[in-house]
């Protein structure tokens, strides 16, 4: 199984990190995993897990215990390193590489020749060489191939591989996708995607297709702002249904009958790490060619105040309303809060002071200091069903989905998810 890589530096251990790091170890590679938060090594090192994933606490568990894999905050040697930071946009929705540069410079004083560095992280078209410079301005002694666009893929003298592999997993399913999805190496020149090619070979199982550098970070943008176009495209149509009085889920229920539609589901907006955030790498690159991905960033962007304006009417109906809006997260089944439009909602209608503002979120266990100083209460879902006025839905968690209709009787249902067909 193991080639002449043995030694694996994974350097951020979220979402990504951690999976990518557990899987290896378990797969017979020596894991140096590296965080800058002391609490997430911490744990890790106490074969305990900071995320939700289903089955991760028992791979981390076993992976700790074999002593294959190992966290500390600062990284060592390896022959490969995976940086799997963060890339979120500023306020001005300008991508942040700052984490990336941050971890790229981390890692340069371990490096040696013929060693192998993997950009994870979904990024900017040009990140990859980015690090490439990086490391070169830190490390002259090592000699890196010639990022020219005139010699990319030419040359032999050089003493690193630096390649992007973008992740695409679904978090939720993350240790199975890490394995069976197919995935895109793109290098800064020919041997470096050859050797990360053969890299990834070892595990997984899925098709690993090859390009250069540059085409497989867009490719990375490309497939979240595809789905970011499609579901601005379900939320435009949940106003004009509003503003027509027609049922949206009907609606598309009906029109997918067509054998070549298939309409997404509109929802309370989008969230996450990837979809609201990818599509500005776009924008931020070429402005004036992105309008298209620009506008469905703001309808998506823009549907919280809708759904918001939505409740405030509704609450007007009462003196002071108990509201419960049923899912935080940005998307069903899992506890991250991370860009999600939920959030943000429940944020809103508290700051409108209509009346009591519950959640519930049964993946969480503490509110985030956001809702928490705003007099939000986290409850459980139980308590909602018995006592609110209004039911707001914002996320089709499973358990929300299995409420059954006769529950929410009597009370105002505002149902951004389509989950209970009322
Ligand atoms: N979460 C997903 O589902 C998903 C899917 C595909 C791609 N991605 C991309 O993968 C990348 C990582 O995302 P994530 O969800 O794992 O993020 P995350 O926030 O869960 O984890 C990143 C970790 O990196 C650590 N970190 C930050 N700077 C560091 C540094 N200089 N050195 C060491 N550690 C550092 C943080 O403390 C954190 O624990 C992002 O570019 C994201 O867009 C994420």
């Amino acid at each position: 199984m193991i080639s002449e890589f043995n030694k694996i530096c994974v350097v951020g251990l979220g979402y990504i990190g951690l999976p990518t790091a557990s899987l290896l170890a378990t797969k017979g590679f020596a894991v140096h995993g590296v965080d800058i938060s002391s609490k997430i090594v911490e744990i890790i090192n106490a074969g305990k897990i900071h995320i939700v994933e289903p089955d991760l606490d028992v791979l981390v568990k076993s992976a700790v215990q074999s002593g294959r894999l190992k966290a500390s905050m600062d990284p060592v040697p390896a022959d490969v390193f995976i940086l799997a930071v963060p890339t979120p946009f500023k306020d001005d929705h300008v991508p942040d590489i700052s984490y990336v540069e941050a971890a790229t410079r981390s890692i340069a004083p371990c490096l040696s020749p013929g060693n192998l560095v993997i950009l994870e992280s979904t990024c900017p078209v040009g990140t990859t060489e980015k690090v490439a410079g990086w490391i070169q301005e830190l490390r002259p002694d090592l000699r890196i191939p010639n990022l020219s666009p005139m010699v990319i893929g030419s040359g032999t003298d050089f003493q690193l591989f630096i390649a992007h592999c973008p992740e695409r997993v679904l978090p939720g399913q993350i240790l199975k996708e890490l394995v069976e999805n197919d995935r895109i190496v793109g290098g800064i020149n020919e041997p470096s995607t050859e050797v990360a090619k053969g890299f990834y070979k070892q595990f997984v199982s899925g098709t690993v297709l090859i390009t250069d550098s540059r085409t497989a970070e867009l490719a990375k943008l490309v497939e979240n702002t595809y789905r970011d176009v499609n579901i601005a495209f379900a939320n435009e149509l949940s106003l004009i249904c509003e503003g027509l009085k027609i049922d949206v889920w009907k609606l598309i229920e009906f029109a997918n009958h067509h054998p070549r539609v298939n309409i997404l589901k509109p929802g309370p907006g989008v969230g996450g790490h990837c979809i609201a955030v990818d599509p500005w790498f776009i924008v931020d690159a070429l402005p004036e060619e992105a309008k298209l991905i620009r506008t469905a960033r703001e309808i998506n962007d823009a549907k919280p105040d809708f759904v918001v304006k939505k409740v405030k009417e509704n609450a007007a109906r009462f003196k002071a309303p108990t509201i419960a809006c049923l899912g935080l997260a940005y998307k069903a089944n899992v506890d991250d809060l991370r860009e999600s439009p939920s959030v943000e909602i429940v944020r809103q209608l508290a700051a409108l002071h209509l009346g009591d503002i519950w959640a519930v979120e049964p993946h969480i266990e503490k509110l985030p200091s956001t809702l928490a100083l705003c007099n939000v209460h986290l409850v459980p879902l139980m308590d909602a069903l018995k006592k609110a006025d209004i039911i707001v839905g914002l996320v089709d968690h499973a358990v929300f989905r299995e409420i059954d209709p006769c529950e929410l009787a009597g009370k105002i249902v505002i149902d951004t998810r389509g989950m209970w067909h009322l």
